[in-house]
Protein backbone atom coordinates (compact mmCIF):
# COMPACT_ATOMS: atom_id res chain seq x y z
CA UNK A 1 0.00 0.00 0.00
CA UNK A 2 2.51 2.41 0.95
CA UNK A 3 4.94 1.65 -1.92
CA UNK A 4 1.89 2.40 -4.12
CA UNK A 5 1.29 5.57 -2.70
CA UNK A 6 5.15 6.31 -3.17
CA UNK A 7 5.07 5.08 -6.73
CA UNK A 8 2.10 7.13 -7.24
CA UNK A 9 3.63 9.96 -5.91
CA UNK A 10 6.61 10.06 -8.10
CA UNK A 11 4.83 9.36 -11.26
CA UNK A 12 2.49 12.45 -10.37
CA UNK A 13 5.81 14.17 -9.61
CA UNK A 14 7.50 13.17 -12.96
CA UNK A 15 4.49 14.30 -14.60
CA UNK A 16 4.42 17.57 -12.96
CA UNK A 17 8.19 18.63 -13.88
CA UNK A 18 7.43 17.09 -17.48
CA UNK A 19 4.83 19.53 -17.54
CA UNK A 20 6.95 22.60 -16.27
CA UNK A 21 9.69 21.76 -18.62
CA UNK A 22 7.34 21.50 -21.34
CA UNK A 23 6.03 25.11 -20.84
CA UNK A 24 9.94 26.39 -20.37
CA UNK A 25 10.31 29.72 -21.60
CA UNK A 26 6.70 30.21 -21.59
CA UNK A 27 5.74 34.00 -21.66
CA UNK A 28 3.86 35.82 -19.52
CA UNK A 29 0.50 36.24 -19.51
CA UNK A 30 -1.92 38.85 -18.13
CA UNK A 31 -4.81 37.93 -16.94
CA UNK A 32 -7.95 40.51 -17.80
CA UNK A 33 -11.27 40.26 -16.69
CA UNK A 34 -13.40 39.20 -19.74
CA UNK A 35 -17.47 39.60 -19.88
CA UNK A 36 -17.37 36.12 -20.45
CA UNK A 37 -15.50 34.56 -17.95
CA UNK A 38 -17.34 32.77 -15.27
CA UNK A 39 -20.21 30.46 -15.22
CA UNK A 40 -22.43 33.43 -16.07
CA UNK A 41 -20.57 35.02 -18.01
CA UNK A 42 -21.36 37.01 -21.67
CA UNK A 43 -19.68 38.38 -24.30
CA UNK A 44 -20.43 41.61 -24.31
CA UNK A 45 -21.78 42.76 -27.84
CA UNK A 46 -20.63 46.50 -28.57
CA UNK A 47 -17.22 44.73 -27.77
CA UNK A 48 -16.89 41.79 -29.79
CA UNK A 49 -17.92 44.47 -32.82
CA UNK A 50 -15.12 46.45 -32.05
CA UNK A 51 -12.85 43.71 -32.13
CA UNK A 52 -14.53 42.86 -35.71
CA UNK A 53 -13.89 46.10 -36.54
CA UNK A 54 -9.67 45.88 -35.39
CA UNK A 55 -9.86 42.40 -37.04
CA UNK A 56 -11.12 43.98 -40.20
CA UNK A 57 -8.40 46.62 -40.07
CA UNK A 58 -5.64 45.78 -38.86
CA UNK A 59 -5.59 41.77 -38.81
CA UNK A 60 -7.33 40.27 -41.94
CA UNK A 61 -4.41 41.66 -43.97
CA UNK A 62 -2.81 38.76 -42.94
CA UNK A 63 -4.76 36.30 -40.80
CA UNK A 64 -7.92 34.65 -42.44
CA UNK A 65 -11.15 33.39 -40.37
CA UNK A 66 -11.73 30.74 -42.76
CA UNK A 67 -14.44 28.61 -40.56
CA UNK A 68 -16.22 31.68 -39.21
CA UNK A 69 -19.42 31.87 -41.39
CA UNK A 70 -19.98 35.63 -42.05
CA UNK A 71 -23.72 35.14 -41.63
CA UNK A 72 -22.65 34.59 -37.58
CA UNK A 73 -21.98 38.21 -37.59
CA UNK A 74 -25.81 38.83 -37.11
CA UNK A 75 -25.92 36.07 -34.20
CA UNK A 76 -27.53 36.94 -30.78
CA UNK A 77 -25.06 36.34 -28.44
CA UNK A 78 -22.65 37.28 -31.14
CA UNK A 79 -21.68 40.89 -32.54
CA UNK A 80 -25.52 41.10 -33.46
CA UNK A 81 -24.88 43.10 -36.54
CA UNK A 82 -28.60 44.35 -37.89
CA UNK A 83 -28.83 42.12 -41.34
CA UNK A 84 -28.67 44.82 -44.03
CA UNK A 85 -24.49 45.25 -42.41
CA UNK A 86 -23.45 42.01 -42.40
CA UNK A 87 -24.92 41.90 -46.08
CA UNK A 88 -22.93 45.53 -46.63
CA UNK A 89 -20.23 43.52 -44.52
CA UNK A 90 -19.71 40.91 -46.81
CA UNK A 91 -19.46 42.69 -50.03
CA UNK A 92 -16.84 44.72 -49.36
CA UNK A 93 -14.92 41.85 -49.10
CA UNK A 94 -13.64 40.52 -52.21
CA UNK A 95 -12.36 36.84 -53.25
CA UNK A 96 -9.92 36.39 -55.94
CA UNK A 97 -8.27 33.13 -56.55
CA UNK A 98 -5.54 33.26 -54.06
CA UNK A 99 -6.07 32.76 -50.64
CA UNK A 100 -9.58 31.62 -50.71
CA UNK A 101 -11.00 28.21 -48.75
CA UNK A 102 -11.09 25.81 -52.31
CA UNK A 103 -14.30 23.88 -50.50
CA UNK A 104 -16.16 26.78 -50.52
CA UNK A 105 -15.74 28.75 -54.16
CA UNK A 106 -16.10 27.91 -57.23
CA UNK A 107 -12.65 28.59 -59.29
CA UNK A 108 -14.30 27.62 -62.75
CA UNK A 109 -16.51 31.54 -62.15
CA UNK A 110 -13.52 32.89 -62.83
CA UNK A 111 -13.23 36.22 -61.96
CA UNK A 112 -13.11 37.65 -58.21
CA UNK A 113 -16.54 37.85 -57.03
CA UNK A 114 -17.32 40.05 -53.53
CA UNK A 115 -18.84 37.88 -50.97
CA UNK A 116 -21.82 37.49 -49.91
CA UNK A 117 -23.72 36.60 -46.13
CA UNK A 118 -23.78 32.85 -46.92
CA UNK A 119 -20.00 32.75 -47.61
CA UNK A 120 -17.16 32.26 -44.77
CA UNK A 121 -14.37 34.95 -44.03
CA UNK A 122 -11.62 34.87 -46.76
CA UNK A 123 -9.03 32.35 -45.85
CA UNK A 124 -5.02 34.33 -45.99
CA UNK A 125 -2.41 32.27 -46.98
CA UNK A 126 0.24 34.66 -48.54
CA UNK A 127 1.20 36.42 -44.96
CA UNK A 128 2.39 32.83 -43.38
CA UNK A 129 0.11 33.99 -40.87
CA UNK A 130 -1.73 31.41 -38.64
CA UNK A 131 -5.96 31.01 -39.62
CA UNK A 132 -7.53 33.07 -36.18
CA UNK A 133 -10.77 30.99 -36.49
CA UNK A 134 -9.84 28.58 -33.56
CA UNK A 135 -6.96 30.69 -32.02
CA UNK A 136 -8.38 31.52 -29.18
CA UNK A 137 -9.26 27.75 -28.23
CA UNK A 138 -6.24 26.72 -29.92
CA UNK A 139 -4.01 28.52 -27.30
CA UNK A 140 -5.85 28.32 -24.07
CA UNK A 141 -2.35 27.53 -22.75
CA UNK A 142 -1.67 25.79 -20.04
CA UNK A 143 -1.09 28.98 -17.40
CA UNK A 144 -0.38 28.46 -14.27
CA UNK A 145 2.02 26.88 -11.51
CA UNK A 146 4.52 24.06 -13.60
CA UNK A 147 2.12 24.60 -16.66
CA UNK A 148 -0.43 23.00 -14.26
CA UNK A 149 -3.11 24.81 -16.47
CA UNK A 150 -4.84 25.85 -12.74
CA UNK A 151 -4.91 29.29 -13.88
CA UNK A 152 -7.89 28.63 -16.23
CA UNK A 153 -9.81 27.13 -13.71
CA UNK A 154 -9.63 29.88 -11.09
CA UNK A 155 -8.74 32.74 -12.50
CA UNK A 156 -10.55 32.06 -15.82
CA UNK A 157 -7.13 32.74 -18.00
CA UNK A 158 -6.52 30.88 -21.55
CA UNK A 159 -6.59 32.03 -24.89
CA UNK A 160 -7.67 35.26 -25.24
CA UNK A 161 -5.71 36.29 -22.59
CA UNK A 162 -2.60 34.84 -24.44
CA UNK A 163 -3.95 36.74 -27.62
CA UNK A 164 -4.11 40.25 -25.70
CA UNK A 165 -0.82 39.72 -24.10
CA UNK A 166 0.47 38.97 -27.46
CA UNK A 167 -0.74 42.14 -29.02
CA UNK A 168 0.81 44.40 -25.78
CA UNK A 169 4.03 42.15 -25.29
CA UNK A 170 6.58 43.93 -27.53
CA UNK A 171 9.08 45.15 -25.84
CA UNK A 172 10.33 46.73 -29.12
CA UNK A 173 13.73 44.85 -29.55
CA UNK A 174 14.30 43.10 -33.20
CA UNK A 175 16.56 40.65 -34.14
CA UNK A 176 17.27 38.97 -37.79
CA UNK A 177 17.76 35.24 -38.41
CA UNK A 178 18.19 33.31 -41.39
CA UNK A 179 16.35 36.32 -43.22
CA UNK A 180 13.28 36.72 -41.14
CA UNK A 181 13.06 39.36 -38.44
CA UNK A 182 11.56 38.40 -35.43
CA UNK A 183 10.66 40.62 -32.81
CA UNK A 184 11.00 40.40 -28.81
CA UNK A 185 7.42 39.99 -27.24
CA UNK A 186 7.52 38.87 -23.85
CA UNK A 187 4.31 36.52 -23.80
CA UNK A 188 5.04 34.49 -27.01
CA UNK A 189 7.14 31.28 -25.57
CA UNK A 190 10.34 31.76 -26.67
CA UNK A 191 10.31 35.01 -26.34
CA UNK A 192 10.79 35.85 -30.08
CA UNK A 193 7.62 36.60 -32.84
CA UNK A 194 7.82 36.81 -36.42
CA UNK A 195 4.82 38.86 -36.45
CA UNK A 196 5.23 42.42 -36.36
CA UNK A 197 3.91 44.91 -33.69
CA UNK A 198 0.50 44.93 -35.53
CA UNK A 199 -0.93 47.04 -32.98
CA UNK A 200 0.38 50.64 -31.59
CA UNK A 201 -2.80 51.87 -30.20
CA UNK A 202 -4.93 54.77 -31.92
CA UNK A 203 -5.20 52.26 -34.91
CA UNK A 204 -8.96 52.20 -35.78
CA UNK A 205 -11.40 54.45 -34.48
CA UNK A 206 -14.35 52.87 -32.38
CA UNK A 207 -17.87 54.00 -33.67
CA UNK A 208 -19.00 53.97 -30.06
CA UNK A 209 -15.92 56.48 -28.97
CA UNK A 210 -14.59 53.60 -27.19
CA UNK A 211 -11.45 54.44 -25.89
CA UNK A 212 -8.53 53.04 -28.49
CA UNK A 213 -5.16 53.03 -26.53
CA UNK A 214 -3.68 49.46 -27.53
CA UNK A 215 -4.78 47.45 -24.26
CA UNK A 216 -8.13 48.21 -25.22
CA UNK A 217 -7.82 46.94 -29.11
CA UNK A 218 -6.22 44.15 -27.68
CA UNK A 219 -8.55 43.42 -25.30
CA UNK A 220 -11.40 44.06 -27.68
CA UNK A 221 -9.88 41.74 -30.61
CA UNK A 222 -8.79 38.81 -28.26
CA UNK A 223 -12.72 39.16 -27.05
CA UNK A 224 -13.83 39.12 -30.63
CA UNK A 225 -11.55 36.23 -31.08
CA UNK A 226 -12.53 33.90 -28.61
CA UNK A 227 -16.51 34.49 -30.09
CA UNK A 228 -15.04 32.90 -33.55
CA UNK A 229 -13.47 29.86 -31.92
CA UNK A 230 -16.91 29.49 -29.80
CA UNK A 231 -19.53 30.99 -30.50
CA UNK A 232 -22.27 28.99 -28.83
CA UNK A 233 -20.39 29.52 -25.35
CA UNK A 234 -23.26 31.05 -23.69
CA UNK A 235 -25.61 28.19 -24.99
CA UNK A 236 -22.96 25.67 -23.67
CA UNK A 237 -22.76 27.53 -20.57
CA UNK A 238 -26.75 27.91 -19.95
CA UNK A 239 -27.25 23.87 -20.67
CA UNK A 240 -24.69 23.45 -17.98
CA UNK A 241 -26.24 25.13 -15.60
CA UNK A 242 -29.76 23.64 -16.30
CA UNK A 243 -27.95 20.56 -15.79
CA UNK A 244 -26.44 21.55 -12.46
CA UNK A 245 -29.66 22.64 -11.66
CA UNK A 246 -31.60 19.71 -12.45
CA UNK A 247 -29.04 17.08 -10.85
CA UNK A 248 -29.09 19.11 -7.69
CA UNK A 249 -33.19 18.93 -7.57
CA UNK A 250 -32.95 15.25 -8.45
CA UNK A 251 -30.09 14.60 -5.28
CA UNK A 252 -32.80 16.04 -2.84
CA UNK A 253 -35.39 14.07 -4.03
CA UNK A 254 -33.42 10.82 -4.49
CA UNK A 255 -32.16 11.65 -0.63
CA UNK A 256 -35.98 12.46 0.81
CA UNK A 257 -37.13 9.13 -1.04
CA UNK A 258 -34.35 7.27 -0.01
CA UNK A 259 -35.10 8.28 3.87
CA UNK A 260 -38.81 7.37 3.39
CA UNK A 261 -38.29 3.75 2.52
CA UNK A 262 -35.96 3.05 4.99
CA UNK A 263 -37.84 4.73 7.43
CA UNK A 264 -39.91 2.06 8.82
CA UNK A 265 -36.70 -0.45 8.95
CA UNK A 266 -34.90 2.26 11.02
CA UNK A 267 -37.53 1.90 13.38
CA UNK A 268 -38.33 5.61 13.06
CA UNK A 269 -41.88 6.78 12.97
CA UNK A 270 -43.18 8.30 10.07
CA UNK A 271 -44.41 11.50 9.87
C1 LIG B 1 1.83 41.83 -41.30
C2 LIG B 1 1.11 40.61 -41.11
C3 LIG B 1 0.36 40.40 -39.79
C4 LIG B 1 -0.62 41.20 -39.23
C5 LIG B 1 -1.17 42.52 -39.76
C6 LIG B 1 -1.06 40.52 -38.05
N1 LIG B 1 -0.37 39.35 -37.89
FE1 LIG B 1 -0.60 37.99 -36.40
N2 LIG B 1 0.88 36.83 -37.18
C7 LIG B 1 1.60 37.12 -38.31
C8 LIG B 1 2.60 36.08 -38.50
C9 LIG B 1 3.60 36.04 -39.64
C10 LIG B 1 2.47 35.18 -37.43
C11 LIG B 1 3.32 33.94 -37.13
C12 LIG B 1 4.35 34.37 -36.10
C13 LIG B 1 5.24 33.28 -35.58
O1 LIG B 1 4.81 32.12 -35.54
O2 LIG B 1 6.36 33.60 -35.15
C14 LIG B 1 1.36 35.67 -36.62
C15 LIG B 1 0.91 35.04 -35.49
C16 LIG B 1 -0.18 35.46 -34.74
C17 LIG B 1 -0.73 34.74 -33.62
C18 LIG B 1 -0.30 33.38 -33.14
C19 LIG B 1 0.74 33.36 -32.09
C20 LIG B 1 1.01 31.91 -31.75
O3 LIG B 1 0.84 31.56 -30.59
O4 LIG B 1 1.37 31.13 -32.65
C21 LIG B 1 -1.78 35.48 -33.15
C22 LIG B 1 -2.68 35.15 -31.98
C23 LIG B 1 -1.88 36.65 -33.98
N3 LIG B 1 -0.90 36.62 -34.93
C24 LIG B 1 -2.84 37.63 -33.82
C25 LIG B 1 -2.94 38.76 -34.60
C26 LIG B 1 -3.94 39.78 -34.41
C27 LIG B 1 -5.04 39.73 -33.36
C28 LIG B 1 -3.72 40.72 -35.34
C29 LIG B 1 -4.47 42.03 -35.53
C30 LIG B 1 -4.49 42.92 -34.43
C31 LIG B 1 -2.57 40.29 -36.15
N4 LIG B 1 -2.13 39.09 -35.66
C32 LIG B 1 -2.06 40.99 -37.22
C33 LIG B 1 1.40 38.19 -39.17
C34 LIG B 1 0.52 39.24 -38.94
Amino acid sequence: MLRQLALTATTLLTIATGAAFAAGGEGHIEDIDFSFEGPFGKFDQNQLQRGLKVYTEVCSGCHGLRYVPIRTLADEGGPGLPEDQVRAYAQERFVGDEGANPRLYDFNEGAARSLTENDFFPAVEAANAPDLSLMAKARAGFHGPYGTGINQFFKGMGGPEYIASILTGYTGEEKEEAGTIFYENTAFPGGWIAMAPPLYGEDVEFDDGHSNDLHHEAEDVAAFLMWTAEPKMMARKQAGFVGVLFLTIFAVLLYLTNKRLWANVKGKKRA
